[in-house]
Parts: structure tokens; C-alpha cells; sequence
């Protein structure tokens, strides 16, 4: 990337974002986790855009219905994956979360339904598909397997996730064990319920039905077990932090990167996004300007301590929001400086 851009910052970056690529040539599934407002959204865009330059396929996908890409990238990408004008190989996809969240739960609705026709438990059947559905676990966790299908449909080289619930992506990946005990378990009650049906009955119709709610488990279990197969190989996926150099959104990081390391989900590496360059600041500036200036080269320090050698990039604050192809391109060069 140009020179240009090499922004002089007090702390030592033992290895760079482009470093770090050059060194996960299998890299497939990008992240960026952080507090909101850091930058994210932008980091996701930047990345994507920094990628399809290296000359990856690379589809930028959000499932966050908060700054939307087609805000963020002036151009219409919503519902589909579209070609982003001015970046060659660059896809973008702003997932229909309401959509996706209805169809999760007509699906769930269908065979609840179906199971409780099977269990002969008489009424309420809607009391029971809106406790399965009516709370936010529930819709994060139909955005997750949206994100699992595009991962198995396998169309790109490069998938750049703008997602905000990464505290799901471990919570899920991390229920994964206790979620094959409660499937086997199922799975032993099921069979108990359909021999005492057998015995109950003459006919031995009932034992032969499918079941489309075990069938969904048994499903769905594979499915995850897959995704974390690949979400936490090192050489396939990385998570990135973004963080500014203030106080909360480094503790905010800080216990992510703790919780990553636990779950085994590999971490990439920290951006520092919104940093103010103080040779930028005239010395004359006004005392609330270099006020701030020496609060974030103080925090900057901190990063230094807390992070060290995870630290990939330092981004400048602009003067704008970042909107638009361009402005993505100018954060992508210092990104991958
Ligand atoms: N380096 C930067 N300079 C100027 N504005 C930025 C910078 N990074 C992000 N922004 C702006 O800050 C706001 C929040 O960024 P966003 O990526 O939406 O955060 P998040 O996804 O973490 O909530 C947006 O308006 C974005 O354009
Ligand atoms: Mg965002």
C-alpha cells in the first residue's frame, strides 16, 4: 500500500495487519469485534476492500441492521450479494434480518406444531413457539446459521463479517459440547417414547414416523460442529479488535480477547481506529484539541502494555464519517500500511 499513509504512532507494532495476511495465506473468515461507535463497520469495509485488493474474491456480508453497508458504501446492497462499483472483486451483502428472523420462525413454528401433534399435548401451541422465539437469543442465533450458510455455500474466497453479536459467535460455538449431551439425550427419550407407543399400541404405525423436530437437532448439531470446526482454525479465521485509545473500549476488548483465548476462537489481532496524530495539531490549537491529544497518547501507552505485539494498525481519525468507496480505500491504506 502507498507510503503515504504510514501514520507515526508511539507504540511499536511488532506485526502489521498486511504481515499478518502475508502469514495466513488460508485465511477465509474475517471478524471484528469491539464496542459500538469504534469503527467496526468501517474496519469490516476496509478490510473487505484492502482483501479484494490482494486480489482475493471477497464478499463483505453484515448482519447488523445498525450503519448499514449500503450507508456506509453509498451503494444499494441490500438483500443480495452485489458487486461493489469501484472495487474489482469486492461483494457486499446487507442481510434482511427481519427476513431472515421470520423464516427462522415460521420454520420453528412449523415443527413445534408438529411435535406437539406428535406428543398429543392438547392447546396452547403458540404459548410454546413464542417462548422459543420471542427473545433476542433466538434472532441472534438465526443470524448466526445465516452466516454458517453462506460460509457452506463456499462462493468466495474471502468472507468479511460485520456482525455485531460476537459475544453469540462464542456463546454458540462454546454450547456446542453441552449441546451434543442435550441432543443424545433427546435423542434416548425419543426412542423410549416411541418403544412404549409400540408396546401401547397394536399398530405399529406410530414407530416408523419421522420426526422432523430430532431430525432438525441432529441437523443442526452437525452444522455447528462444522462452523466451529472452521471459525476456530487459525489458519481459516481470525478475529479482530478494534478499539480507540480511551478507557472503556480498551476494557471493553480486553475482556473479549480473554474470552476468545478461553474458547480456543483465534484472535488476529487489535486496530486502533480514531487516533489523532499530534504533529497534526497545530501548538496554538485549542486547549480542548490537545487536551484530548495527550489523554489518547496516554491511552496509547496502555495499548501498548495491555496488547504489545498483538497490535496490527493504527488508524487516523478523518476529518469525515467514512462514507463511500473512496473514503474505504483511504482507510484500507492505513489498515494495511
Ligand atoms: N477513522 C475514522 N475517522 C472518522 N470517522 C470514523 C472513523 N472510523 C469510524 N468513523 C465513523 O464513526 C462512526 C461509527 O463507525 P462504525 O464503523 O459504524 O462503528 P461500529 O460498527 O463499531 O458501531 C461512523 O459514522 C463512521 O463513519
Ligand atoms: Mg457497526
Amino acid at each position: 500500500m502507498s507510503s503515504v499513509t504510514a501514520l507515526k504512532v508511539p507504540i511499536t507494532i511488532t506485526k502489521t495487519f498486511t504481515q499478518f495476511l502475508d502469514e495466513h495465506p488460508g485465511l477465509r473468515y474475517v471478524f471484528f469485534g469491539g464496542k459500538g461507535g469504534v469503527g467496526k463497520t468501517v474496519m469490516a469495509g476496509a478490510a473487505a476492500v484492502g482483501l479484494a485488493q490482494r486480489g482475493h474474491r471477497v464478499l463483505l456480508a453484515s448482519t447488523n441492521p445498525v450503519h448499514s453497508l449500503t450507508s456506509m458504501l453509498d451503494q444499494d446492497v441490500f438483500g443480495k450479494p452485489t458487486p461493489v462499483e469501484g472495487v474489482p472483486n469486492l461483494w457486499a451483502y446487507e442481510i434482511d434480518t427481519k427476513d431472515t428472523i421470520e423464516r427462522a420462525k415460521q420454520d420453528i413454528r412449523e415443527k413445534i406444531s408438529w411435535f406437539l401433534k406428535y406428543a398429543d399435548i392438547k392447546g396452547r401451541a403458540d404459548e410454546f413457539i413464542e417462548a422459543a422465539t420471542m427473545n433476542p437469543a433466538f434472532e441472534e442465533s438465526a443470524m448466526f446459521e445465516n452466516m454458517i450458510d453462506l460460509i457452506f455455500k463456499d462462493e468466495y474466497d474471502v468472507y468479511v463479517f460485520d456482525t455485531a453479536p460476537t459475544a453469540n459467535a462464542r456463546r454458540l460455538l462454546g454450547m456446542s459440547a453441552v449441546y451434543t449431551l442435550w441432543v443424545n439425550k433427546m435423542i434416548q427419550s425419543r426412542e423410549e417414547a416411541r418403544r412404549l407407543r409400540a408396546q401401547l399400541s397394536y399398530s405399529k404405525e406410530a414407530v416408523q414416523e419421522k420426526d422432523p423436530l430430532l431430525d432438525y437437532l441432529v441437523t443442526f448439531e452437525d452444522r455447528i460442529k462444522r462452523a466451529k470446526a472452521l471459525l476456530t482454525d487459525p489458519e481459516k479465521t481470525a478475529f479482530f479488535f478494534v478499539t480507540l485509545p480511551e478507557a472503556l473500549p480498551i476494557a471493553v476488548i480486553r475482556r473479549f480477547i480473554n474470552w476468545f483465548n478461553e474458547f480456543g476462537i483465534p484472535v488476529g489481532g487489535v486496530v486502533v481506529n480514531m487516533y489523532l496524530d499530534p504533529d497534526a495539531v497545530a501548538e496554538d490549537a485549542d486547549e480542548f484539541v490537545r487536551n484530548r491529544v495527550q489523554m489518547q497518547q496516554r491511552y496509547m501507552k496502555e495499548i501498548e502494555n495491555l496488547f504489545g505485539p498483538l497490535v496490527r494498525a493504527v488508524v487516523p481519525l478523518f476529518e469525515t464519517e467514512v462514507k463511500g468507496v473512496e473514503m474505504l480505500k483511504r482507510t484500507a491504506a492505513y489498515l494495511l500500511a
